[in-house]
C-alpha cells in the first residue's frame, strides 16, 4: 500500500470561524485527525458530523511530553503505513510553541510526506481581536514573543540569539545587519528573504547577514518582503528551498 500524507494544520486561535479556507479543505480531505487540547468543542463537533475519525493527543494528566510525543509519532507513521491521510490539528499556527518541528523532523525522517497549513496564531489572533495593536507608529515598531517557560536570561539576548523577523526591511536590510553585527551577532547568521509569501510568485533568498542586502538588490525584489534572521534559517534551510517556488 503506498504512504499517505500527514498535513500540519493550524486550527487558529480558538474561535471555529478563525480556520483557513485552505485548513478546512484539508481536513475535509483527512480521513483521521489527531487534535491537540487547544482545539474548540464546536470545530471537533462538526469534524466528527462530517464523519472523520478524531483522536485526541493533547495533554493529559497522567502523561510527560515525552511519551505524549512518542505515541502521536507512533501514531503518524502507524495511519500512513496504511496508506491513510492524516490531519495533525494544532492550535493557533502549528509552528509557532507548538512543537511542530519535531513532528516536521520525524515526518522526514521516515519520508513520510506532509504539508504544513499555517494557522491563525494567537500572537496576533487573540490580540487583534480585542482590538490591541501590537505595532503602533509611535508607540512600538517591534514585538517580541517569548516562551513564558524560556530561560529569561536566554530570551533578553534575543537580538543576539533569538530569532528576528523584519517587515518592511528591503531598503534597511544593509543598516540592520551592520547594527547587529555591531551588537555581536555572528554575521554567518543565516537570513531567509521571502518575496511574495504563499503566492504563486514566491522567491526566497537565503544568505547571511554579511551578504543578505547584496542578494536582495541583485535579486531585483519588487514584491512585498519578509525577512527571517536566525539560526532556524539554517536547520530548516533545505525545506525552505524545497518548497521555494524558485530560489536565487
Ligand atoms: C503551546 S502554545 C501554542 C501556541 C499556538 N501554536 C499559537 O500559534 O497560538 C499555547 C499557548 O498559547 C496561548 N494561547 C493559545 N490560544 C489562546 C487563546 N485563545 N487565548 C489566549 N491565549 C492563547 C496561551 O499562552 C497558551 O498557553
Amino acid at each position: 500500500m503506498g504512504k499517505g500524507k500527514v498535513y500540519l494544520i493550524g486550527a487558529g486561535p480558538g474561535d471555529p470561524e478563525l480556520l483557513t479556507l485552505k485548513a478546512l479543505k484539508s481536513l475535509k480531505n483527512s480521513d483521521v485527525i489527531l487534535y491537540d487540547a487547544l482545539i474548540d468543542y464546536r470545530l471537533i463537533d462538526e469534524l466528527k458530523k462530517l464523519g472523520k475519525k478524531m483522536i485526541y493527543v493533547g495533554k493529559r494528566s497522567w502523561d510527560d511530553g515525552k511519551k505524549r510525543q512518542e505515541y502521536i509519532n507512533y501514531l503518524l507513521k502507524e495511519l500512513t503505513d496504511q496508506g491513510l491521510t492524516v490531519a495533525r490539528l494544532k492550535g493557533g499556527d502549528p509552528l509557532i510553541f507548538g512543537r511542530g518541528c519535531i513532528e516536521i523532523e520525524f515526518l522526514e525522517k521516515e519520508n513520510i510526506p506532509y504539508e504544513v497549513i499555517p494557522g491563525v496564531s494567537s500572537i496576533n489572533g487573540v490580540t487583534s481581536s480585542c482590538a490591541i495593536p501590537l505595532t503602533h507608529p509611535e508607540l512600538s515598531s517591534s514585538v517580541l514573543i517569548v516562551s513564558g517557560r524560556a530561560d529569561v536570561v536566554k530570551w533578553c539576548k534575543t537580538p543576539l540569539e533569538g530569532t528576528i523577523v523584519v517587515l518592511m526591511g528591503k531598503d534597511t536590510i544593509d543598516e540592520i545587519a551592520r547594527e547587529l553585527i555591531k551588537l555581536g551577532r555572528d554575521k554567518k547568521t543565516p537570513v531567509a528573504a521571502i518575496e511574495n509569501g504563499t503566492l504563486p510568485n514566491q522567491r526566497i533568498l537565503i544568505g547571511t547577514l554579511s551578504d543578505i542586502g547584496e542578494k536582495i538588490k541583485r535579486a531585483n525584489v519588487k514584491g512585498p518582503l519578509l525577512i527571517v534572521i536566525g539560526e532556524v534559517v539554517e536547520k530548516f534551510c533545505k525545506r525552505v528551498i524545497a518548497n521555494a517556488v524558485r530560489t536565487e
